[in-house]
């Protein structure tokens, strides 16, 4: 669908990495399939070309080859550059600033201001946009890390909001932009036959998992100050986690959602610094195989200290202090280097409460339903049947649900839909203030507990992280989805 209103897109970090990657393909995108507003211009800002002409150049070069789903339609090509202008800037030079505003000052409609930039860039900028005025009726974007720990968020947060009022702030978490994740939702509001069921009396435990093949790739210095709870728990997988337990929101609009988002985050059990041993494992890759490749270990990828102590691997033990989930385990799970690239979500049922059909359908199980957020989008929905011929003998069977064999149409992209939500002013699927606020307050224990002793345990690359990990859920009666095939 064609959005009917002009923007301007103010891309800076115009030459980054996220912007060829990520930005400028998904805006190419929006553009070939008709969805951007013909009048609506993109401005990229950047330090290092000096003109327009140089500017495309760089685009034609880099960008073209991360368009990676319906390849380059030359005529759309041509057009979608055609959009882009360019503004060399140095953000230390005020009259730069100047600049700009003379340089947006023809363009109508909703102005963007998205900032693909390190985060210590963010503040300097949204002062420096404001001291010419351009932060009226403005959006922004913000990427993420968004600060180090609470503190840095809110000092970040304290200092945007003095220029920006909150309903003009998008935090992105790529996340919420992935069309299973909206799927999920789908799931879970437009049925009524799973909602009764989800919940402490019919759910034992909810595994989520977000594991990657890939290593550091060449991010090692910024990683290693990082890892894995800041750049994957902190945010994708505890708004996972809170949208598969949130309460039906009232209505699919930006505060219904985030106001039950929220709710979850506000209910995480905290963590009691004495038990952090207990329900949190770090792990750190060794050097091991995948896919028949050697990989390096991660304290020898370069940019990381040879005696990092930062965590590539992470495995809680999470508890909800509420009425539908007190007591139900949700086991998080994210790494680097590990035996597959997966992202899914079990929810393990409990068996019946009484086995009329004897002893065999217990030991077939119970229900359980996965959702695979990727790759290869699907839902499984385990459940017992009987073995043909005689006797009364279970086994667990599968209702499989292979999105790509029902839907002909091709998913969108995560950031294509994101873009077009801060053209469009939907904020749903951006993280408000007092969620992110909430959960870095829920991992701040955690981070203290870590700094403060031990280091990660070791896992080998090709693995799946720690035997901690699988100790954990082990002391629960349960296991990781794959331990059981
Ligand atoms: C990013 C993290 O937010 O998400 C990366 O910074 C990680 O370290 C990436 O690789 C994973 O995203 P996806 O969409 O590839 O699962």
């Amino acid at each position: 669908m064609q959005t009917d209103s002009s923007f301007t897109f103010v891309l800076f970090g115009g030459t980054g990495d996220l912007s060829m990657r990520k930005i400028l393909p998904a805006l190419y995108e929006a553009h070939r399939a008709g969805m951007l507003a013909a009048s609506g211009k993109i401005v990229a800002v950047a330090r290092h070309e000096e003109d327009r002409a140089g500017y495309l150049q760089w685009v034609n070069e880099h960008v073209k080859a991360h368009v990676a789903k319906s390849g380059i339609d030359e005529g759309a090509w041509a057009s979608f550059v055609d959009r882009i202008e360019y503004v060399k800037l140095d953000l230390g030079k005020a009259e730069d600033f100047v600049k700009l505003r003379d340089a947006l000052q023809d363009q109508s409609g909703t102005r963007v201001f998205y900032l693909a930039t390190g985060p210590s860039l963010f503040v300097p900028i949204c002062h420096a946009l404001a001291s010419v005025g351009l932060n009226e009726n403005a959006r922004i974007v913000l990427e993420k890390p968004l600060g180090y720990d609470l503190r840095s968020s809110n000092a970040i947060n304290d200092a945007v909001g003095e220029i920006f009022a909150e309903e003009q702030i998008y935090r992105i978490d790529h996340y919420l932009g992935k069309e299973p994740v909206q799927n999920l939702l789908a799931l879970r509001f437009g049925n009524a036959l799973f909602e009764p069921l989800w919940r402490r009396e019919w759910v034992e435990s909810i595994q989520i998992t977000i594991a990657e093949e890939l290593g550091v790739e060449a991010r090692g210095d910024f990683y290693d100050n990082t890892g894995a709870l800041r750049d994957m728990v902190q945010n994708h997988l505890l708004q996972l986690l809170s949208i598969v337990a949130m309460e039906p929101p009232h209505s699919m609009d930006s505060d219904s959602v985030r106001d039950e988002k929220l709710r979850v985050l506000r209910a995480l059990k905290p963590i009691d610094p004495r038990d952090i041993s207990k329900v949190a494992v770090r792990g750190q890759y060794h050097a091991g195989v995948i896919r028949g490749t050697s990989v390096p270990a991660y304290a020898t990828e370069s940019g990381v200290k040879t005696d990092s102590a930062t965590e590539t691997f992470v495995a809680l033990k999470v508890e909800i202090e509420n009425w539908r989930w007190a007591g139900v385990p949700f086991f998080l799970r994210t790494g680097k280097r590990l035996a597959d690239r997966v992202a899914e979500i079990v929810v393990n049922f409990r068996a019946v409460p009484h086995s009329a059909l004897g002893a065999s359908a217990l030991r077939a199980g119970a229900n359980r339903l996965v959702i695979r957020l990727q790759p290869n989008e699907m839902i499984r929905l385990y459940c017992l049947a009987k073995k043909p011929g005689e006797g009364m003998n279970l086994s667990s069977v599968h209702l499989d649900l292979a999105f790509d064999q029902f839907f002909k149409e091709g998913q969108m992209e995560a950031y294509q839909r994101l873009l077009l939500d801060v053209i469009n002013g939907r904020l749903a699927l951006f993280v408000r203030r007092d969620e992110q606020e909430a959960a870095w307050k829920w991992v701040e224990p955690i981070l203290n507990g870590w700094a403060a002793s031990g280091k990660p345990k070791p896992y080998a690359a090709g693995t799946w992280g720690p035997a901690a990990a699988s100790a954990m859920l082990a002391q629960h009666g349960t296991c990781w989805l794959e331990e059981e095939n």
